[in-house]
């Protein structure tokens, strides 16, 4: 039987609690510091200054909690879905694959627990109240001091069956659409986040009960900032 590639890549790319792999990297740049480009001489010249958007990660966060309307409006300005509104993020071909569960932690007037976030923008299903966070490898485990965790999956199904094998880049790429929108909403809104790609797959299935065609992707640490 014809396996979908996606599950191929995705499984050959997970985090496994064993992994002992260390890879040093390079500073971005390196590479490419010796070659030499040609700037218009319009390019840079009549900007003066340039007000754009700015994000930095936060990973020590300050002990106080999210209050229910902080996670309202940051959950309604990243992601909802109304068929007469514009949407805060494009999907390709319309589908919005993208599911986003919340991990509340320390939210003032909501439980503690596990909730799916309906994209409608008309709330939250909870889903459990116990969980342990041994998602986290050791290097992330600052993320159990966030308030607010945001899983971000992707429901393969009908992406799949409309793009093939291109459907996980669409997955892949419109995370960072959300991720995006959940770092300038933050910054925005005096809140610090971190963007997290180092987390267990096959841990965080089984914490949300993912079916087969239900990847997670992306996850994202919010709360207030030291
Ligand atoms: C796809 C992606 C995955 C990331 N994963 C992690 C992570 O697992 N742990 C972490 O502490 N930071 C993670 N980061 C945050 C980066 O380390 C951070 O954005 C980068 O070092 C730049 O620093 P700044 O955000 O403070 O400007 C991730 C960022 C991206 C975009």
């Amino acid at each position: 039987m014809y396996e979908p590639q996606y599950l191929f890549y995705h499984l050959n790319s997970t985090n496994y609690q064993s992994q002992i792999k260390y890879c040093p990297g390079e500073s971005y740049n390196t590479k490419l510091q010796n070659k030499k480009y040609t700037l218009h001489p319009l390019d840079f010249n009549f900007i003066e200054s340039v007000d754009g958007f700015k994000t930095r990660s936060t990973r020590i966060f300050n002990g106080q909690a999210l209050s229910a309307l902080e996670l309202n409006l940051l959950l309604r300005n990243v992601y909802t879905l109304n068929v007469n509104t514009p949407s805060p993020a494009p999907s390709a071909g319309g589908l919005y694959p993208l599911e986003l569960y919340v991990i509340a932690n320390n939210i003032s007037e909501v439980e503690k627990g596990i909730y799916h976030y309906n994209r409608q923008g008309t709330g939250l299903t909870f889903l459990h109240d116990s969980y342990d966070l041994s998602f986290l490898p050791p290097v992330n485990t600052f993320v159990k001091d966030a308030p607010l965790i945001i899983i971000m999956t992707a429901s393969m199904e009908k992406l799949y069956s409309k793009y093939g094998e291109r459907a996980y880049r669409y997955a892949l790429i419109e995370s960072g659409h959300i991720g995006q929108n959940i770092s300038l909403y933050s910054w925005k809104n005096n809140l610090g986040c971190c963007a997290i790609g180092g987390f267990y797959d096959d841990v965080i299935t089984s914490l949300l009960k993912l079916e087969n065609n239900e990847i997670p992707i992306y996850i994202y640490a919010i709360g207030k900032d030291t």
